[in-house]
Parts: structure tokens; C-alpha cells; sequence
């Protein structure tokens, strides 16, 4: 346990944003909205949103680490076989909060309230992707969006959290 944990120091809440790619197969299969509502119903605020097909040559570079793995041109091709959604989702720990709600990679292992726990029986085709961490979340939002399609509004944060958790959130992202 680190030193602030174990005296009882609060920790810095970060107020983050992460990338959201709802693939091939749950467009097809019609769960674009249960995915959206799951986030929303949390309190996680949706910043950007929009469907799209993504070439071959962006997929290989927002997939790079696996490049040379025995799945990657397999999960190129599903991931450019049809339209995704391409989502913003934001709040406090958005990242992790985000990671939890997802559930682990495979379907079949994944925890029954997770997302793919729920909806995916595959490895492959887990009817989503989730930023792995704060760092990668902001290269794949640049990847992803331009600035101009990413919005900020009023009214969500002021009921979904503390006064406390609220003075964590600078003015730049606006409850
Ligand atoms: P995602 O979160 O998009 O990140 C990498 C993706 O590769 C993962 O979800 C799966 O779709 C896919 N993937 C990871 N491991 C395997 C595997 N062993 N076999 C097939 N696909 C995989």
C-alpha cells in the first residue's frame, strides 16, 4: 500500500477522456445504443460521437502494438468490414471507470455485468474497444476526432457528483 493510502491522504481525482470504438459486429447485431445508455446511464458524459468505416491504413496504426501477433491482419479485416461508432466518453477516472464497464478481452471470460460479458462470445469480435490507459486514450482521441468535433456542455457533472469531487474538474471541462 503507498504511503498516502495507508495516512489516509486524499488522492487526486482526474477528470479524463477516453476512446470508444463500438465495432463491426454489435453495429450489425443493433447494440449501438445499449453500449451508449450503459456509459450514460453511469454518468460518464459523451463528448463526441460518429459512425464511420475506418481504412485499413488507420486501423494498422491505432493497432500497431499487436502488429506481427497470429490475430492482426484477422482483426484489421473485421475491425474494416463495416461501419463503427466512434465515441468520447468523459468524467472522473473516465479511463479505468470506462476499462471496468468494458470487461476483459475475451467474451466468453468476461465478468456477466460487463458489457462484452453480456453481448460477446468471441475474442475477436467483442463488440468494443476501450482506451487501455490515460496516455493511449489521448493519441487514439487524436487519431479519432478533431478538435472541432468535440463539445462540452452544461448541467450532467453537477448531479452526478460531490462538491468535493466537482473541485477536480477544472473550468475547461465545464459541468
Ligand atoms: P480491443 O480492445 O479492440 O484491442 C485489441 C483487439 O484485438 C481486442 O479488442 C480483440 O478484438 C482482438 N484480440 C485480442 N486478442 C486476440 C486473440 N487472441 N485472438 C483474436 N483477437 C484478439
Amino acid at each position: 500500500m503507498g504511503q498516502q493510502a495507508k495516512i489516509g491522504v486524499k488522492m487526486a481525482l482526474t477528470y479524463e477522456q477516453t476512446l470508444v470504438i463500438i465495432k463491426p459486429d454489435a453495429i450489425t447485431r443493433g447494440l449501438i445504443g445499449e453500449i451508449i445508455s450503459t456509459f450514460e446511464k453511469k454518468g460518464l458524459k459523451i463528448s463526441a460521437m460518429k459512425m464511420k468505416i475506418i481504412e485499413r491504413q488507420i486501423l494498422e496504426k491505432h493497432y500497431a502494438e499487436h502488429k506481427g501477433k497470429p490475430f492482426f491482419n484477422s482483426l484489421v479485416s473485421f475491425m474494416s468490414s463495416g461501419p463503427v461508432v466512434l465515441a468520447i466518453v468523459e468524467g472522473l477516472d473516465a479511463v479505468n471507470v470506462v476499462r471496468k464497464l468494458v470487461g476483459s478481452t475475451n467474451g466468453r471470460d468476461a465478468d456477466p455485468g460487463t458489457i462484452r460479458g453480456k453481448y460477446s462470445m468471441s475474442q475477436q469480435n467483442n463488440v468494443i474497444h476501450a482506451s487501455s490507459d490515460s496516455i493511449v486514450a489521448k493519441k487514439e482521441i487524436e487519431l479519432f476526432f478533431e478538435k472541432e468535433e468535440i463539445f462540452s456542455y452544461d448541467g450532467l457533472n453537477s448531479v452526478i457528483y460531490s462538491r468535493d469531487e466537482l473541485s477536480n474538474i477544472s473550468s475547461k471541462n465545464k459541468v
